[in-house]
């Protein structure tokens, strides 16, 4: 994305239906909700909340994810299309049961959005939300899993099917783990029951000394980690990580983390292909988040979407082969693979009599 490129540009470029701004001024309400591509399915995406510049950076925010819903829920084999919300505030300052009830009603007034939590919105908004619209979803209460299980769940699939391509047995298997948040916690747990040997790091020392002492984790720094000679190196964290200044540091096989947004830039998927460095694509590893809709929505019951999630590995297993049969680094044939069936999927959408 060229920030030079305004929005209306940015939405040409890209291929988005629809961008909405919203302005709640008694409510305090200032959002951005983009709809991406619904040739698919229906639009569903999560809502962050947090500080923007400017109305204008919120959008681009909004756009990029919207679209990367698409990939994400196309890769995942759902029927859904992709979205994004975004709220333009400080949740922890900003964040009013007027603002709460301001945002339920522009859902029942958009009607085509279903959205649930993402950064900056947690279970009490969406339950709030979810009094005053049918637009918002969570995994019910006293379920064993919730999207951040779901989600590790995938990626432990996803390690599974990448180190048989690089022909590692998983026990035994080393992991330099970025992040022990949500996500990054439960995969270490999953992980080391599986006998995988771990390095963790994370910014906040609390999480750390706990896996130390409950998991028998390894732990560097937060700068260590990427340099950590490990066979996959697992982002949790933040996005953006895989860069040009982080990749000749990188000391790994292959790489499959929960972190959105992982490359800096498309091209540093190649810049690891070509260093021999398996890199599986973040929004095909970490779909277990986005599929727990099909539970939230009654779509499935729990064993139904924990056998949905775990099939994200033959994905995964299929997606390495076929990268390796047709030479082209698996980000590359990702977005193709989604591209060819939006192009498919809009053929029989617009053929006569259709
Ligand atoms: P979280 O906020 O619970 O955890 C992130 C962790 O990373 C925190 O413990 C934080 O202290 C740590 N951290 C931040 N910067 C760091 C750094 N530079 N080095 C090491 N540690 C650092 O977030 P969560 O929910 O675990 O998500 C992690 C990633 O996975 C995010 O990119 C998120 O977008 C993505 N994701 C999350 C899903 C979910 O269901 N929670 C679903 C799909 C993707």
């Amino acid at each position: 994305m060229d920030k030079g490129q305004g929005v209306l540009e940015f939405i040409d470029e890209w291929g988005h239906e629809e961008l909405i701004f919203v302005r709640d001024r008694d409510a305090g309400l200032r959002a951005v909700i983009a709809i991406h591509d619904t040739t698919l399915g229906p639009a569903v995406g999560g809502t962050r909340m947090r500080m923007y510049s400017s109305l204008e950076d919120a959008a681009f925010d909004a756009l990029r994810l919207s679209r990367a819903m698409t990939y994400k829920a196309a890769m995942a084999e759902m029927a859904w299309g992709g979205a994004k919300a975004v709220i333009v505030g400080d949740p922890l300052r900003d964040k009013t049961p007027e603002l709460i009830s301001a945002y339920a009603d522009v859902l029942n007034r958009i009607g085509r959005f279903h959205t649930g939590a993402d950064m900056g919105i947690d279970g009490a908004d969406v339950a709030a939300l979810g009094r005053r619209t049918k637009h918002i979803s969570q995994v019910p209460a006293g379920s064993s899993v919730d999207a951040a299980d779901l989600t590790a769940i995938g990626v432990v699939e996803a390690m599974r099917a990448t180190a048989a391509a690089i022909g590692a047995a998983p026990g035994g298997l080393r992991v330099a783990i970025q992040g022990l948040g949500e996500v990054g916690w439960r995969l270490a747990c999953r992980l080391v029951t599986e006998g995988v040997h771990l390095v963790v790091a994370d910014t906040d020392g609390a999480k750390v000394s706990r896996a130390i002492t409950e998991l028998g984790a390894r732990a560097v720094s937060a700068d260590a980690i990427l340099g950590v000679e490990a066979d996959v190196f697992s982002p949790n964290a933040c996005g953006g990580i895989l860069n040009d200044e982080s990749i000749p540091r990188l000391h790994c096989r292959a790489i499959v983390g929960a972190a959105n947004e992982q490359l800096a830039e498309p091209r540093h998927g190649d810049v690891l292909h070509d260093r021999g460095i398996i890199y599986a694509p973040d929004y095909v590893v970490n779909a277990g988040g986005l599929l727990s809709l099909l539970y939230e929505t009654g779509e499935t019951d729990e064993p139904g979407i924990i056998a949905r999630v775990m099939r994200i590995g033959r994905t995964v297993a299929t997606l390495l082969e076929r990268s390796e049969s047709d030479r082209l680094p698996p980000h590359r044939l990702a977005d193709r693979m989604v591209e060819e069936k939006l192009a498919a999927a809009r053929k029989i959408l617009t053929a006569p009599g259709a």
